[in-house]
This record gives C-alpha cells, structure tokens and sequence, in this order.
C-alpha cells in the first residue's frame, strides 16, 4: 500500500532519490529550502519524492519528481503527479508547470498522459547550463521542454 505525504521539517532530503532527476545536489538543496517536498512510502520505506515551489503568482512548478528504479513502471510516478496536482490547487494555483528535457521520451509521456501541454522549449537551455554532453534514448539532450496545466 502506497502512502504519499509531506516530509516533515525534522526529516531527512531523500536525496538519493532527488538526484535521480537533478544531479546537482546544489540545486536540490536550493529548491528544497523554498518548496514543499512530498515523498511516497511503502512499507514505511521511502520509495517516492516530488518538490513542489510557487514560481509567480497563481503558478507552481514541480521541479524534481523521481521513484526508486526498483519501483519504476508500477503507476507510482502517476500518483505523485496527480497528488501534486491536488496540491497545487489546494494551495490557491491556476497553473502547474513541469520541464524536462528534449530526450526524455517517457517522462514526456507521461506528464501528458496527465493533462500537461507544452507550453514553451527553451532552446539550447542543457547546452548552456550542463558541461556534459547528455545522450538518452539515443537523442542528444539539448532543449528544455516545458509543460503546463491549467486549472478551471
Ligand atoms: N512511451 C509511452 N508511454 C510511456 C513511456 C514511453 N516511452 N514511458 C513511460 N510511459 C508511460 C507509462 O506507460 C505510464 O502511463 P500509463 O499509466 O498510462 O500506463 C506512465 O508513462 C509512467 O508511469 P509510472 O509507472 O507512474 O512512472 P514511474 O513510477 O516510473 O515514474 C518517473 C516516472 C518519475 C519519471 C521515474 O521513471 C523516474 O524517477 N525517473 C528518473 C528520474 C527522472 O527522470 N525524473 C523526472 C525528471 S524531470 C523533473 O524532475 C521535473
């Protein structure tokens, strides 16, 4: 049975698991200090986590969503989504938005499998703020896709 709730302030970052979509531990432990981090149990396990921030007015962001690869496939990325969604709308948002990158076919899919649309690409953005050439699914990782979804 899968629970998902809010970390607490006294609990640790599940950082192994927000690494697994943002390898700057830097960035992680920036956005963290200004949102709100949920994670998803099993077992008292933690096996789940997505940050949630407040970007502008009315609009919110998921900047970091991830599951143990163990537990990948399994619909639990859905469930997170969909309760950051819930989230978002309890807290007053018209908007949630979410990026990723040009060669993350799955994550694409399934950010529109929950009702997201893209809204912007920011071009060259991974070649302007990653050292590293970034190959997946054998594209080159180059543009920031971003997706929204707007609330009634
Ligand atoms: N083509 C079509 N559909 C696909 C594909 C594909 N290549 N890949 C996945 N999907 C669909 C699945 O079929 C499923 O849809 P369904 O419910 O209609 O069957 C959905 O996308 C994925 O479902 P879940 O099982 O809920 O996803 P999962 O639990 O594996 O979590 C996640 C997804 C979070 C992206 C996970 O794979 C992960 O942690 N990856 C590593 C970290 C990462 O890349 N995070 C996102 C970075 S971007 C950011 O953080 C803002």
């Amino acid at each position: 049975m899968i629970n998902i709730r809010k970390l607490e302030e006294n609990e640790k970052l599940p950082i192994n698991l927000l690494i697994l979509a943002d390898p700057s531990e830097e960035m992680i432990l920036d956005y963290t200090s200004r949102g709100l981090c949920h994670i998803a149990e099993v077992n008292g396990e933690i096996i789940g986590a997505y940050v949630l921030i407040k970007t502008r007015p009315k609009t919110m962001e998921i900047v970091n969503i991830a599951v143990d690869e163990s537990y990948q496939g399994r619909g639990i990325g859905k469930s997170l989504i969909l309760h950051a969604i819930e989230q978002a709308k309890e807290s007053g948002a018209k908007t949630l938005e979410i990026g990723t990158g040009n060669s993350s076919i799955g994550q694409l899919a399934l950010y529109q499998k929950c009702g997201f649309r893209i809204s912007v690409i920011d071009k060259d953005f991974f070649v302007r703020h990653y050292n590293e050439k970034i190959i997946e699914n054998g594209i080159n990782c180059v543009d920031m896709i971003r997706l929204s979804k707007d609330f009634d």
